[in-house]
């Protein structure tokens, strides 16, 4: 079977070196393995959280897709789309938004950072903040799961989104008795590479230090030249630990090439010299980039066309069959039908989740959690008295996140969103 991997592009301006080394350049290499579909979308509805300027929308959905095509992503190889051309994916959202716990919501960091600002500057819980950065996990999910994709690779910062859209796919599935969604899991490159930028920096727009990918030759040669160096002379040996310059060079070189570039340092190249032969070493690697990206931006109605080709396929293959497929599970029918409408949902319920007590030959009191078919989804360790694992029972059972299955007292024996969905149920039930 081949495995489905999804990545969200937001389109934020043009990206730069570190964006190309740290996710471009892996993504697309990623995406020429065999044994797996690739899906790469411009994530331009979630962009209008941040951006609300439409003329500034359209240029970098633009600019970004040009990006991407031009440093190499096969657009008849992998699924390359928009967002915005798969409606099924909003209509989804709100399948997902009804199912989906506000408490679950309120905890996204990105929510929660906004809210601890508002109350460091003694404003109101939700000042300036939008319904649509708080239901931006949720529409994260629904694009993940459109698409029923197995892998979603992303940085650190949104892995608590990944969690959710397991949770908000796995109570979807159990509300509605069937596994319509996989659940996602995340993949998080351990080795991406940060970029240092023109100051040692991380490279990154916030501190204003970065390479543009695409500058022209002459603007790329001088902002080598303005990397931030120390004051040796030429002929003082220097240090590639610690140095933006050479760790610039090794993201661009071979191992050989990086070898012989630790040499040099060792051997006293002056600053100039390193500046000349790094920035020589980018623009071989960037020059053919920057031509097609060039090409490409005078043509934007190609890119137009292959997004809307890919999208419409999409839509045609996957989104349009799977929301007819939701909108009959949720109960969106055509009432003509009705007559033999059978309480469907009454037959069909599983039997429910279970905690059992018990004391064991040790003389000490136990207690399990067992889903609707009898398998082991929580253990816990021995207690003294049956009161204490009872406590312990009355606690998470009104857990609706996973951290609150983080006790030393007990085992989580299977995916902690098995276990959410579990407890979601029993409280469904009460
Ligand atoms: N939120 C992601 C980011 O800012 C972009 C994104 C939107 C995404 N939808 C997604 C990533 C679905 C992965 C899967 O990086």
């Amino acid at each position: 079977m081949t495995i489905r991997v999804l990545t969200g592009i937001t389109p934020s301006g043009t990206p730069h070196l570190g964006n190309y080394v740290g996710a471009i350049r892996p993504a697309i290499a990623a995406s020429r393995a065999s044994e797996i579909e690739s899906f790469f979308f411009l994530a331009d509805l979630h962009s209008l959280i941040k951006a609300q300027d439409p003329a500034r929308t359209q240029r970098s959905t633009l600019e970004i897709a040009a990006s991407w095509l031009a440093c190499g992503l096969d657009p008849d190889k992998v699924w390359f789309y928009r967002q915005s051309d798969i409606p099924e994916t909003t209509e989804l959202m709100w399948f997902l938004t009804v199912v989906a716990s506000k408490g679950l919501l309120n905890r996204a960091h990105a929510y929660k950072a906004a809210v601890d600002r508002n109350r460091e500057e003694q404003l109101d819980d939700d000042a300036g903040i939008s319904a649509g950065l708080f239901m931006y996990p949720v529409l994260m999910a629904a694009d993940i799961l459109i698409f029923k994709a197995n892998r979603v690779p992303v940085g650190r910062d949104q892995i608590q989104h990944i969690e959710m859209a397991r949770d908000f796919g796995q109570r979807f599935n159990h509300v509605y008795g069937k596994e319509f969604f996989p659940l996602p899991e995340v993949v998080i490159d351990e080795q991406v590479a940060t970029l240092a930028g023109l100051d040692g920096r991380k490279m990154s727009k916030s501190y204003h230090n970065t390479i543009p990918l695409f500058a022209p030759r002459e603007e790329l040669k001088k902002l080598v030249f303005s990397i931030l160096t120390d004051s040796r002379t030429p002929g003082e040996p220097k240090d590639t630990e610690g140095s933006a310059l050479f760790q610039m060079y090794q993201a661009f070189a071979t191992p050989e090439q990086t070898a012989a570039f630790a040499q040099a340092f060792a051997g006293g190249i002056g600053w100039g010299d390193a500046k000349r032969q790094l920035f020589e070493r980018i623009d071989a690697e960037l020059s053919p980039l920057r031509e097609r990206y060039n090409a490409l931006m005078a043509e934007p109605e190609k890119i137009e066309a292959i997004l809307r080709k890919r999208g419409q396929q999409l839509r045609e293959q996957f989104a349009i069959p799977l929301l007819k497929e939701l909108r009959h599970a949720v109960g969106l029918r055509d009432l003509s039908q009705a007559g033999d409408a059978a309480p469907a949902h009454v037959a069909a319920k599983a039997a429910l989740p279970l905690f059992k007590q018990y004391r064991e030959k040790d003389g000490r009191f136990y207690f399990k959690l067992l889903d609707g078919e009898g398998k082991l989804l929580l253990q816990s360790e021995g207690f003294d008295s049956p009161r204490d694992a009872g406590q312990l029972i009355a606690v998470i059972r009104q857990a609706d996140h996973g951290a609150a299955l983080q006790t030393p007292l007990m085992r989580v024996e299977t995916d902690v969103a098995e276990v959410l969905a579990a407890l979601q149920a029993l409280r469904d039930a009460a």
